[in-house]
């Protein structure tokens, strides 16, 4: 059974490519590298192309006895989409168009979507459902806003079949520390706490402490990047049998606020976070939380590595073993 993984060389694509193969499935990774990396690639054939070009996607999907598609590749930077919509609206939105396209060419019709919490906007109800109300308040979370309006319409008018999946917080690496967390810039929380201990990063800012929390700082849902994998697993064979696509959140129905996980990160390492305490970054909401009773339903998602023990001990191993030198 085949499957294409565009963007399958990233942090994300790569836990999902591991697990697919160890699953005994059969992996085409399609990346341009512009963020993936070579040595996140643990097996599998791999066309080296840019969904930007729509011929070398084609080229890709075609010739090949494709089941279905994983899309991860796009742009991931909330700040950045704020300062430069054009970049956000044009990469992820013509990317996902033309790898579509591509599909229905070549009469592939299953697909597998990286969408985001970042549909919701700010929360009207905690944890989030699935039917919540879709309000994003920033250029990145529209493009995964838009990307799944297309998809409704794309099922509607040419019968495909998709499952999007909204994952929250991302974070940890992979138990036997071969795959992990490196975005350039990194934005995110537990990385960049690992680099500013590692001495890779000078500064470790707290961004707001004016929260409505319990400790004033924001409480995010952080689910294991493995977790995470295996329900895209779960989610390539769910399409494979099932006639319905389906949106679906990814999270693990658990909250740490910053301050929580910083004091975590201080007990797994042993070393003290030293912090500067910054306005809120633009954007941030106070609390994300996921329900996951709909993945556990309809893809039998169970979390393994959620804990947030499991993820920081993780997140650690592999920044230590890559990035100390
Ligand atoms: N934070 C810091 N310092 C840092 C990095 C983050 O204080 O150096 C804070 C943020 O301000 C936020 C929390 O830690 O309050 C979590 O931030 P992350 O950047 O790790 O994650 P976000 O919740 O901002 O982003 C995630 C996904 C996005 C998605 C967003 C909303 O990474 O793709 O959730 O769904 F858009």
């Amino acid at each position: 059974m085949k499957i294409l993984v565009a963007g399958g060389a990233g942090y994300i694509g790569s836990h999902t490519v591991k697990g697919l193969i160890q699953e005994g499935f059969e992996v085409t990774v399609f990346d341009n590298f512009s963020t993936g990396r070579k040595e996140l690639l643990v097996g599998g054939e791999l066309v080296v192309g840019d969904l930007m070009d729509k011929k070398s996607i084609k080229n890709a999907l075609m010739s090949k006895n494709i089941k279905a598609v994983i899309h991860f590749a796009s742009l991931i930077q909330v700040g950045e989409s704020y300062e430069n919509p054009k970049k956000y609206y044009t990469h992820n939105l013509i990317s996902s168009l033309n790898l579509l396209d591509a599909m229905l060419e070549a009469d592939i019709k299953n697909f597998i979507f990286s969408s985001s919490a970042a549909v919701y906007g700010v929360p009207q109800q905690i944890p989030i459902p699935e039917s919540h109300p879709l309000n994003p308040f920033n250029p990145y979370g529209q493009t995964k806003y838009f990307i799944e309006k297309i998809l409704q319409d794309y099922e509607r008018a040419y019968g495909l079949k998709f499952i999007s999946l909204r994952y929250f917080n991302a974070a940890g690496a992979d138990s036997e520390g071969r795959l992990g967390e490196l975005h350039n810039p990194e934005t995110h929380l537990i990385p960049n706490i690992l680099l500013f201990l590692l001495g890779k990063k000078e500064n470790f800012d707290l961004f707001g402490t004016d929260f409505p929390t319990e400790d004033g700082t924001a409480v995010r849902d952080y689910v294991h990047v493995t977790d995470l994998a295996q329900a895209h697993v779960l989610a390539f064979k769910e399409i494979l049998t099932s006639s319905k696509s389906e949106f679906i959140n990814l999270g693990a129905n658990k909250g740490y606020s910053v301050l929580e996980v910083i004091k975590k990160t201080e007990e797994i390492t042993g070393k003290k976070v030293q912090y500067k305490e910054k306005p809120r970054r633009e954007g941030d909401v106070p609390v994300l939380l996921a329900s996951k009773e709909k993945a556990e339903q309809i893809l039998g998602w169970e979390l393994c590595f959620s804990s947030i023990e499991t993820i920081i001990e993780t997140a650690w191993n592999w920044h230590k073993k890559n990035l100390k030198n």
